[in-house]
């Protein structure tokens, strides 16, 4: 009897957790199935691994072709430098005469290290407040699926635009863009675009107002080499290459504090000054046991790091360079590892203008206020992006990521972005997107 009992309490049991698995299963699926998103859409473009040195960028460009083909837009991948494709997106507009809106994301992420982070940065973890960590979260996937919602949001409500809109998704922009968006503006693809003004990323604003950047600075790598007498290290006597070198860097130090000096007085940002950062130091004679602490080398060298601000006259700090940090007089030499343009076809400064006399700032600004939004002074971006190779053909660009009351984790350990500045920013760019595709005053 109490087999029995226990037998048939048992068969129970079966029949119902049978029952409830069924019935879980059959709501997860459905559950699956609803779950195609904005949110779960960028989850899983977070989900791809296109960080250096080794980026995934076929599925990446597959998984936004898909999209696009979704959303009903023309693509094309270009490939300017094998393995690097580029995706070119279109809406065309009612009046294709018309200069185009080019809005362009990067495919690409700087590395991350796993063991540093509370969720590994390719999960696309979610939690359970609304934070989505991945690498590439802030720097810049996000506007690339942000574009891509918002015209499909635009499209859902029969918005036609009347400029053409472009969707560039690039390659190897953390690598300094030369194969991607170097290429694609000098193309005829390019060209043909006809672009009258581009959006490119921006930063986080952990203020209330969005940021909005008119330029970048210039990366300059400057190695500089000192060679001097060799000698005893008890000897002293003038002119040893160390000798040279530490005068050389004491100058360069001057010079950086008179440039930090302006803004710890909060006279102008870190971006509106020039900073030069030291970045090594190579020098000594060595054996197997380390440093040889008896001789004075004939070589040393040091490393800089620099950024020129757009209006830096770059002969200007040649000359600096070539008469003070780096002299012959000294036995110095030096090289400058320029990283891309620094004036446009026409030799003026990369800037774009953020005032009256430029109509698409206007529009800009007019559709931020239309989403309920806020913008801050217009800024210099510290670094530097893609925007500076369309700069570089006059064409106007700004820097902008919809992201504030947000932490600044771009290239940091646990970058995460939380779900709702994510999903405001969508409705940022369907104002931008209809007001800048709508405007027709002005003809560029
Ligand atoms: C430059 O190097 C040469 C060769 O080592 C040395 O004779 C000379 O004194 C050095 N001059 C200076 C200014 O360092
Ligand atoms: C707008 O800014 C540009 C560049 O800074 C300047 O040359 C121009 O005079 C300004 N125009 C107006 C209307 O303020
Ligand atoms: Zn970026």
């Amino acid at each position: 009897m109490a087999i029995s009992t226990t037998s048939h309490f048992n068969s129970f049991n079966f029949s119902l957790t049978l029952f409830l698995t069924l019935l879980l299963s059959s709501t997860t699926q459905a559950h699956q199935q609803e779950l195609n998103t904005p949110i779960t859409r960028f989850q899983n473009y977070l989900r791809i691994n296109t960080a250096h040195p080794t980026p995934d960028y076929t599925s990446a460009v597959s998984y936004l072709k898909a999209q696009a083909q979704a959303i009903g837009l023309h693509h094309q991948t270009l490939q300017f430098v094998p393995g690097k494709p580029l995706l070119l997106l279109s809406w065309p507009g009612s009046d294709p005469s018309l200069p185009s809106v080019l809005l362009n994301s990067h495919l690409d992420s700087v590395p991350a290290e796993p063991d540093k982070w509370l969720h590994h940065p390719f999960s696309g973890h979610r939690t359970a407040d609304g934070k989505i960590f991945a690498r590439g979260a802030q720097d810049d996937k996000c506007i690339a699926m942000q574009y891509l919602e918002a015209i499909r949001n635009l499209k859902g409500r029969e918005f036609t635009p009347t400029r053409s809109v472009h969707v560039s998704l690039v390659p190897d922009e953390e690598i300094g863009g030369f194969d991607g968006h170097a290429r694609f503006v000098e193309s005829k693809e390019f060209d043909e675009l006809n672009v009258g003004f581009a959006l490119d990323e921006g930063q986080a604003s952990p203020g209330d107002e969005f940021r909005v950047f008119y330029a970048d600075r210039f990366p300059w790598g400057l190695k500089i080499k000192a060679t001097g007498q060799p000698g005893h290290g008890a000897r002293m006597y003038d002119n040893s290459a160390m000798e040279n070198l530490m005068k050389s860097v004491e100058i360069v130090s001057r010079f950086r504090e008179s440039e930090f000096d302006v803004v710890e007085a909060g006279k102008a940002a870190n971006s509106e000054v020039v900073s030069v950062n030291p970045v090594y130091v190579k020098a000594g004679v060595t054996s197997e046991n380390g440093f040889v602490m008896n001789v004075q080398p004939s070589e040393a060298e040091a490393g800089f790091d620099l950024r020129l601000t757009p209006t830096t006259d770059p002969d200007e700090l040649r000359r600096r360079i070539a008469a003070e940090w780096a002299p012959t007089a000294r036995n110095m030499s030096y090289e400058i590892i320029e990283k891309g343009p620094i004036r446009d076809l026409l030799g003026r400064p990369l800037m774009t203008v953020t005032n009256d006399s430029n109509p698409w700032w206007l529009v800009f600004k007019q559709a931020i206020t239309s989403a309920g939004e806020k913008l801050s002074k217009p800024e210099i971006l510290a670094s530097t992006t893609d925007a500076r190779f369309i700069r570089r053909k006059g064409i106007p660009v700004l820097g902008f990521s919809p992201m504030k009351n947000t932490p600044i984790l771009l290239h940091d350990h646990n970058e995460h972005l939380q779900e709702t500045v994510y999903l405001k920013g969508i409705e940022v760019y369907e104002s931008l997107i209809s007001s800048l595709s709508s405007f027709t005053k002005a003809s560029h």
